[in-house]
């Protein structure tokens, strides 16, 4: 099976280059794709050097599954040329997230959307995936109302360019400024553009998308995305208000049984989840759980997991997968 993957030098691309040499999904061929001003780089996959081509030299390539992390616009440019040569994509923007004939998929959660003859597969934003994966064992067994998100997001989650702009901070460094304000030593209530409704593109993403993936149109969300000074991962304060009554000890043990939940909560010994200790795992990490003492159905926890793993690219390695899991695209 080949892969192609549109956007290889970015800070996605590589993780994803990472986690498909980590994962033992067998390969005939790889296409690391760039912007025009990479191509002809070289870079290494599984011991081996490859050249850096251009989207267009993918495309002539027998399809396999195309991973594109090269920003929307890419996206909206490329992904039905490809899935029209039979590829599937798996893309990582937000150009196809809303379409509903393309399935929003998080595998622990919704598995079941992926079809066949859904060529273009969207791959959630990197709060929406953590987020759900714990918080769909929940939802199942009790029915979520309504969830009230912030986010302390990495500022990995807005690529390379940012990460300077915090290294070159620290380091008293001029360099160019991903962001509209300083990041080291701030935090800002600020990710994406701000639209007519006074939230951020951020934060509706977590709104529409955890409806579409949890396929529960009424449920009532409310987030802030924050930015802050941290490489590690994305962490969230999230308050669920649930349709019906509980037991801690019941959720506890439906997260401890969670797949791809790890639970770390011991307020007595200091153990909650962080995003240092996140970095580079897959699992999403939870913790702080306890009652909301002002409703009478509520409960609160902290949510942290790498943006770049599963926030982005495990997730996506996973979907491709199940893909070949399925056999909808033979090994050749
Ligand atoms: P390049 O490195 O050539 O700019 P990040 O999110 O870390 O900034 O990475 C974005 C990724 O998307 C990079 O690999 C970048 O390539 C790639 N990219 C950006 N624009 C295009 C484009 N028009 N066509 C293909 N790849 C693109």
């Amino acid at each position: 099976m080949v892969v192609a993957l549109i956007g290889a030098t970015g800070l996605v691309g590589e993780v994803m280059m990472r986690v498909l040499e980590e994962r033992k999904l067998e390969l005939t061929g790889f296409i690391p794709c760039a912007s025009e001003r990479s191509v002809g780089r070289e870079l290494v996959f599984r011991g081996k050097t490859y050249t850096v081509a251009g989207v267009e030299q993918a495309l002539t390539a027998s399809p396999g599954i195309a991973i594109f992390s090269a920003g929307a616009s890419t996206s909206l440019r490329y992904a039905r040329a490809f899935a029209e040569r039979g590829w599937f994509v798996i893309d990582n923007s937000s150009a196809w997230r809303g379409d509903p004939e393309v399935p929003l998929v998080v595998p622990e959660v919704n598995a079941a959307s992926l079809r066949a003859s859904a060529k273009i597969i969207a791959n959630p934003n990197c709060s929406t995936i953590q987020l759900v994966v714990a918080l769909a064992p929940i939802h199942r067994t009790y029915g979520i109302k309504r969830l009230v998100i912030s986010t302390y997001q990495s500022v990995t989650g807005t690529g390379a360019k940012a990460v300077a702009q915090l290294q070159n901070e620290r380091q008293g460094k001029q360099g160019e400024m991903a962001y509209p304000y300083p990041i080291d030593l701030n935090c800002f209530p600020h990710g994406g553009a701000f639209l007519d409704n006074a939230y951020t593109a951020e934060e509706m993403k977590l709104v529409t998308e955890t409806r579409k993936i949890l396929n529960a149109p009424d449920l009532q969300i409310t987030a802030t995305v924050v930015r802050i000074p941290v490489l590690g991962g994305h962490s969230e304060a999230v308050n669920i208000e649930l349709k019906n009554d509980f037991v801690l000890a019941d959720i506890l043990e439906l997260l401890e049984k969670a797949e791809g939940v790890v639970v770390r909560d011991d307020p007595a010994g200091n153990i909650y989840p962080m995003p240092k200790y996140a970095e580079g795992k897959d699992e999403v990490f939870v913790g702080r759980i306890r009652r909301d003492v002002s409703v009478p159905f509520g409960m609160d926890m902290w949510i942290v997991a790498d943006n770049l793993r599963k926030g982005a690219a495990t997730n996506a390695v996973q979907i491709a997968e199940h893909i070949m899991k399925r056999g909808w695209v033979s090994s050749m």
